[in-house]
């Protein structure tokens, strides 16, 4: 039988693949996309959105009951777990269909199926989906990444008892907890800490580094930590888990153990690309420390074969995949891009909202860079002291003196998601301090911050 022979055949159908492969169509590039599970990958159906429509509601619901500063009161305030579930489900579903659709619109064929890459021939490289067997004269890898469970002992015995859950199982968990510990202090573990300290969950975040969020900025770190412990979640960092049994976790800190019990355990220490099973070693493409390795443009060692997003673990975000499949999709047709990753941003889609860019003060110290920082209050933005009224949030930019260029903005408080893609482009274009000065931000919002902050730096004879 003669096997379909395609100029694309995109592995897994989130953000990295639904994206490129809809890049590839627009370019007539005859285009197949394998997805075994949900169009939409981690990031809409078990990740970003599913987590950002449980934040909403919490949101929401601690609006209700704590707004009475604002003038405003509520009786009878509840919050309905089911339905906030409900909901999530069926945001997901429709951004589905919208993929779905414009997949159909574009021309790229979708099979539903597990991709497994056979061989490669001079023409191409052979696919099969079951029993079925394709051919691609080229290939684009976005099989995405999945939880990584350490090897705790009691561990797997909890995850089979459905007392230990990872990020994808405490999504659809049937009711809020009465208490949760987590296990990581990571984006993940911060984000599920505050839903459920939000709706009513004692919860406890145990964390190994002296520091929560990873390698976001240490004194955004800081003051975040406090935020999250006055809203009650519980923290015990420098701490290392030894054993679960059950609903208890023995953790040791400074020497001496603890035990913590809870109704549920959290584990997200991370993630790990998805290469097993993908048929990468039938065609010898390279990996580095379970990463599938590429260049600047997305390709791996093996020519015509690509791989982006969580599968390479340079930058596991889904608008890292997004653009990493642009790229990859304009070096096919020929054109020359390549990846920036130092002007990627980053958020925490907590309350308040985390959100930085570029180089941290500690990073631009290891580099050798002649930095300096200024730090200002939001409260310095009228619309901040209108909408959120908190006194801890602040913006944080990091300057190379050497030739007064942004090099990196962090910002801790609400609408930093918003504002952060803005900073991202001072850091793209290399702005100096001289040029913020020029530019017109509107009035009132919290983006002003960054022209204030300039405004600081510059009267301080910056
Ligand atoms: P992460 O790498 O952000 O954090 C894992 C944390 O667990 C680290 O702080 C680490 O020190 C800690 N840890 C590891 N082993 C531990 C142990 N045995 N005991 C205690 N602590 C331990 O990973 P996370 O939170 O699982 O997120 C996975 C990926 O998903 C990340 O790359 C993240 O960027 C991405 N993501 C992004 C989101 C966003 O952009 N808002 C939201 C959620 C996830």
């Amino acid at each position: 039988m003669t096997k379909m022979v395609y100029d694309l055949i995109v592995l897994g159908g989130g953000p990295g693949g639904y994206h490129g492969a809809l890049q590839a169509a627009s370019h007539n590039l005859k285009t197949l996309l394998i997805e075994k599970e949900k169009l939409g990958g981690v990031c809409l159906n078990e990740g970003c959105i599913p987590t950002k429509t449980l934040l909403q509601s919490a949101k929401v619901y601690h609006h209700a009951l704590h707004s009475e500063d604002l003038g405003v009161t509520a009786s009878n305030v509840e919050y309905h777990h089911e339905k906030v579930l409900k909901r999530k489900n069926e945001v997901s579903a429709q951004l589905r269909s919208g993929i779905r659709g414009q997949l159909k619109v574009s021309g790229v064929e979708v099979i539903e199926g597990y991709g497994q890459i056979l061989r490669r021939q001079a023409d191409g490289f052979l696919v099969s989906i079951g029993e079925e067997v394709v051919k691609g004269k080229r290939l684009l890898l976005a099989t995405g990444a999945s939880p990584v469970i350490p090897p705790i002992p009691g561990l797997k015995e909890a995850i089979g008892q459905g007392i230990a859950l990872t990020s994808r199982e405490i999504l659809d968990i049937p009711h809020i907890p009465e208490s949760l510990t987590i296990i990581g202090g990571g984006v993940i573990g911060l984000e599920m800490a505050e839903y459920f300290a939000k709706t009513g969950s004692r919860v406890t975040v145990i964390e190994m580094q002296n520091q929560i969020g990873g390698p976001i900025d240490s004194e955004i770190s800081t003051t975040f930590l406090k935020i999250l412990k006055q809203m009650g979640i519980l923290f015990e960092l420098n701490a290392k888990v030894q054993s679960i049994d059950h609903h208890q976790v023995t953790y040791e800190k400074q020497g001496k153990t603890f035990r913590v019990d809870s109704e549920y355990i959290l584990v997200c220490t991370g993630r790990k690309p998805n290469i097993e099973n993908l048929g990468i070693e039938a065609i010898g493409v390279e990996t580095i420390k379970g990463c599938v390795s590429t260049d600047e443009t997305g390709q791996t060692n093996i020519p015509n074969v690509y791989a982006v997003g969580d599968l390479n673990g340079k930058s596991m975000l889904a608008h890292t995949a997004y653009r990493e499949a642009e790229v990859c999709i304009q070096t096919i047709i020929g054109k020359k891009e390549q990846m920036r990753y130092h002007t990627i941003p980053a958020v925490i889609y907590t309350t308040p909202e985390v959100a930085f860019v570029g180089e941290t003060e500690e990073s631009a110290l290891a580099k050798g860079i002649d930095y300096a920082k200024v730090n200002l209050p939001l409260n310095y933005s009228g619309r901040y002291v209108v909408e959120q009224g908190d006194r801890n949030g602040f913006i944080k930019i990091v300057i190379d003196k050497k030739y007064n260029q942004i090099i990196g903005v962090h910002i801790l408080g609400n609408y930093a998601s918003e504002i952060i893609y803005g900073a991202s482009m001072m850091l793209e274009t290399e702005m100096r301090t001289s040029d913020i000065e020029q530019l017109v931000f509107p009035h009132p919002s919290v983006s002003e911050v960054i022209k204030d902050a300039i405004h600081q730096y510059i009267k301080i004879g910056g």
